[in-house]
């Protein structure tokens, strides 16, 4: 048995749910799978019902996320096409900015190029203003993360560009996107982007064998596209789950058929052990995946860190990935049944341990939110 003390990991891209989808999951279900996955931290979408559109949402969402979370959490605002950008009062207090450009769960999707312009322009100018967030980002505000796909990847470019806004495009799963990608950052593009397990480990010819488990947006993609994403490597600087839970009811697996189910699959807690089996493999080395689960999504959101904390895993424990193990409120994982190597043992989170063999033991608020005022 050999025992690896890793940092606590950040998940940079979470649908947690609440407010308006706690049957999904919650910020005490959301988190508590977080801690099980090694993962201390986590960056939280806006898509919830409603919307983290205004600051006057983000702050109920923030006291939610405080009652409830057992790992630190970050929250996103997003862009609406009714509410455009009412949250700038607030803009400080999200992690970032989150915009859809295509078409996905929930309705925040903006296809204007004409609102599109307004929100990169005022982001920059709101940025400006504030000037500074952390040592690690100078940039006064968290960069303007983008749900974009195909042909919306150089538009976003070219808008980050116009605008002087740092830009940080969310699961890329296609050799078209990743390429151009790699591209604009050989030309000083101030561009990142970070990559999903699913679209790292699962391609379109696992949609026969998963159904509607297979469903998430970016869809699945050829395994050209997945070997184009291990191939550039080097130009992605995150892992981030997208950990999207929907009920097997919601996905037509229990009870009625469902005629459209939502797309998203949930991914915090079985990150860790699929990348450890990539290191395994000989695919990654533990560097790589400090470097994209820790060091990378810090330094991208300007977060602070964690002191007096460890994940200490069992690198060598080989195991198959299971449903019931699952701490997620949905209770299922697309990677079922997934040999895989590495299992999470202890989390230690600011000294205390918060996770032992199984079960959580964190309390619930024992979290911190990310950013908001003392
Ligand atoms: O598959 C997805 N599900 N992709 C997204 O972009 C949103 C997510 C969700 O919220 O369910
Ligand atoms: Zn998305
Ligand atoms: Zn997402």
């Amino acid at each position: 048995m050999a025992i690896e003390r890793l940092p606590g990991l950040v998940d940079a891209h979470v649908h947690l749910r609440e407010p308006g989808y706690e049957h999904k999951e919650d910020f005490y279900t959301g988190t508590a799978a977080a801690l099980a996955g090694g993962v201390t931290t986590v960056l939280d979408m806006p898509n919830t019902n409603p919307p983290t559109s205004t600051p006057e949402r983000l702050a109920e969402k923030a006291r939610l996320a405080q009652a409830k979370a057992v790992c630190d959490v970050g929250l996103f605002v997003g862009a609406t096409r009714t509410e455009g950008d009412a949250y700038l009062p607030a803009a400080h207090r999200a992690c970032g900015l989150k915009i859809y450009v295509n078409d996905t769960f929930g309705s925040l999707r903006i296809d204007t190029l004409d609102l599109l312009h307004r929100l990169f322009r005022t982001w920059a100018e709101r940025a400006a203003q504030i000037g500074y967030r952390s040592p690690e980002n100078p940039h006064g505000l968290g960069p303007v993360a983008v749900h974009a796909e195909e042909l919306m990847v150089p538009a976003c470019l070219a808008l980050s560009q116009l605008y002087d806004v740092p830009l940080h495009v969310v699961h890329v799963s296609r050799r078209s996107e990743i390429e151009t990608i790699r591209r604009a950052k050989e030309r000083g593009v101030q561009v990142t982007c970070e990559a999903t397990p699913h679209h790292l480990f699962l391609s379109m010819e696992d949609l026969p064998r998963l159904g509607s488990l297979g469903d998430m947006r970016p869809r699945l993609a050829t395994p050209d596209d997945v070997a184009a994403l291990w191939e550039h490597l080097a130009a992605i600087d995150i892992f981030a789950t997208d950990h999207a839970p929907h009920t097997l009811a919601e996905k037509g697996l229990q009870g009625q058929p469902v005629e459209s189910p939502p797309p998203g699959v949930p991914g915090v807690e079985t990150m860790l052990p699929l990348l450890l089996t990539a290191v395994h493999a000989g695919r990654l080395t533990l560097e790589d995946v400090v470097q994209r689960c820790v060091t990378a999504p810090r330094r991208i959101y300007g977060l602070p860190e964690q002191p007096d904390t460890v994940v200490e895993v069992d690198v060598d424990a080989h195991y198959t990935l299971e449903n019931q193990a699952m701490h997620t409120r949905v209770g299922w994982t697309p990677f079922a049944g997934m040999p895989v190597y590495g299992r999470v043992q202890r989390v230690i989170l600011r000294g205390r341990t918060v996770y032992e063999e199984g079960r959580v033991l964190a309390e619930p608020g024992s979290g911190r939110v990310l950013f908001q005022p003392t």
